[in-house]
């Protein structure tokens, strides 16, 4: 029997290792993890600490509310931690994470993600360590845990043999940086309303076509800035 190393590697740095893999054990994700295509180690930053009381975040300097993560026990979680791919910081501070973000971890090894709580971490540690700051959108969140299973969850459907069919892949919201058209299923007539009849009409060219077209008008009127994107001076 031939062993095939896994596709892709995550390292999550966390003080809630018990939070992982959480959803990512279920579902595509989980039986991806099941079959070995990519795999997951969550570490427990505590366990860098090195005092008797296991200190792990101290109050910010200049003061203020909240604690910040200390640099020296998250330079050492980080140090200790395999080197695949990218250093990732889950902050609300970071770069959008977008379907091009999520395709470019996917095609590389794997990526370390470190996921902060209080107020935050100390900066000199992410320029020291190289962390690259992503956010999940523009909220708070109360950890980087939950943002950490959003990333890993979108990179890991990407990864070759975890989706059945790659076209359901290909037509999906943001791949040609468009929102996905409608859907339906039978019955074809259900609580008054027909499944649009160019979808039962067999014409594929049409069908393909009605797809397109619906593609852009929702991204046209619900997403104006995908639009633009998608279609520079058009709007
Ligand atoms: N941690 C707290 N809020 C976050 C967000 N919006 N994205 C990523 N990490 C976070």
């Amino acid at each position: 029997m031939s062993f095939k190393a896994p596709s892709f590697h995550a390292t999550v740095l966390t003080l809630f290792p018990e939070m992982f893999p959480g959803p990512l054990g279920l579902s595509l994700a989980g039986r991806a993890l099941e079959q070995g295509i990519w795999s997951l180690e969550t570490r427990d930053i505590r366990a860098s600490a090195t005092d008797r009381h296991r200190t792990v975040d101290d109050h910010p300097a200049g003061g203020g509310a909240g604690m910040v993560l200390k640099p020296d026990v998250l330079a050492a979680a980080i140090d200790a931690a395999p080197s695949e791919g990218p250093r990732l910081l889950m902050s609300p501070r970071g770069q959008p994470l977008t379907q091009s973000l999520v395709r470019e971890l996917g095609a590389g090894p794997g990526c370390l993600i470190v996921c902060a709580r209080f107020e935050g971490v100390d900066e000199r540690v992410i320029g020291k360590r190289g962390l690259r700051e992503v956010s999940i959108g523009d909220y708070v969140l109360s950890g980087g845990e939950p943002a950490a299973i959003v990333l890993l969850d979108a990179v890991v459907r990407l990864l070759p043999g975890v989706m059945g069919s790659k076209a359901s892949g290909d037509e999906e919201s943001f791949e040609g940086g468009l929102l996905e058209h409608p859907h339906y299923t039978k019955p074809n007539l259900w609580e008054g309303i027909e499944i649009p009849g160019v979808l039962l009409s067999g014409d594929h060219k049409a069908i393909a076509r009605w797809k397109q077209e619906r593609r852009e008008a929702l991204t046209r009127a619900r997403r104006p800035d995908l639009w633009q994107a998608h279609m520079p001076g058009k709007i």
